[in-house]
């Protein structure tokens, strides 16, 4: 039986993963986080269906140190770790078309938010997950995160952001294969999911290209399942496409 800590479980992708996770039956703990709210949704043991996880809420803000210590601390021991905090606007900015709407404090938020927390989570994580036989810390990355894929620039917080996500996922994965080998790490590109993250940015989507959170979820949690000792330390698309870095 697995147990689980999602963080970001508040967001569009990361609550269908706690959804997806309490209807299975090899699912017996779900340790849940959210920032802000719940408001967004009524997830896990309130979203209508009968399961018999126990999920276990928190509110976390994973670019803190110390809550992020504390709360893994609280966790104890887990099998999968699972982080889906992320951020591409807030109410005051949005993607950078150019360079020449850069701003320093957006830049600074989207580092904070969507790559802090992986070097924060990496920090603490070993202690929780070493003991499972099937241990795996995974992120949701972006594939603009990657830079040999980069063809259309702009985006430039979120990029560099997801960029350096990647790498901290890396670093973490060969410090990992030399001290707790068991322990495989991904980064994840989820496909452009119905969110409230990619809402401003849904028109341009090709026809059957926006997944809907709960399809996202089952294809994310298939490559977590299945994630080899071999591939760890890769960047991976939902459909298993290894992304190049
Ligand atoms: N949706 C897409 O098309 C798409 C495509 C590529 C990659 N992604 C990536 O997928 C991940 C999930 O995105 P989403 O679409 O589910 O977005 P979302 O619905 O906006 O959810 C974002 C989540 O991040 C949490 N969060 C924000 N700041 C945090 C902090 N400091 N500490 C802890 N949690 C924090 C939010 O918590 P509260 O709501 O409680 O504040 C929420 O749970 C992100 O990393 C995103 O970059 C998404």
């Amino acid at each position: 039986m697995l147990t689980v800590a999602i963080v970001g479980a508040s967001g569009g992708i990361g609550a269908a993963i706690l959804n997806e996770l309490a209807s299975r039956e090899d699912v017996q703990c779900i340790h849940a986080t959210y920032y802000h709210s719940l408001a967004g949704g009524s997830v896990g043991s309130a979203s209508g269906f009968a399961s018999n996880t126990d999920i276990r809420w928190s509110k976390l803000d994973a670019s803190s140190d110390e809550e992020v210590a504390l709360w893994l601390a609280s966790v104890g021991k887990a099998d999968w770790l699972i982080n889906c905090a992320g951020m591409l606007h807030d109410a005051t900015h949005g993607p950078e078309k150019s360079i020449s709407s850069f701003n320093s404090e957006h830049f600074h938020n989207s580092m904070s938010i969507n790559c802090l927390p992986t070097l924060l989570l990496g920090k603490y994580a070993r202690a929780v997950l070493r003991n499972s036989p099937c241990g795996v810390f995974a992120t949701v990355s972006a594939r603009v995160g990657s830079i040999s894929d980069n063809r259309l620039g702009g985006w430039y917080s979120y990029r560099a952001s997801k960029a350096a996500l990647n790498m901290a996922l890396k670093c973490l994965s060969i410090e990992w294969a030399r001290n707790a080998k068991s322990l495989r790490v991904a980064a994840l590109h989820p496909g452009t999911t119905d969110s409230r993250l990619s809402e401003p940015f849904q028109k341009n989507v090709p026809e059957g290209k926006l997944f809907s959170p709960e399809k996202t979820a089952r294809l994310l949690l298939e490559q977590i399942g299945k994630l080899h000792e071999s591939k760890s330390g890769t960047f991976i698309a939902y459909d298993g496409e290894e992304i190049p870095w």
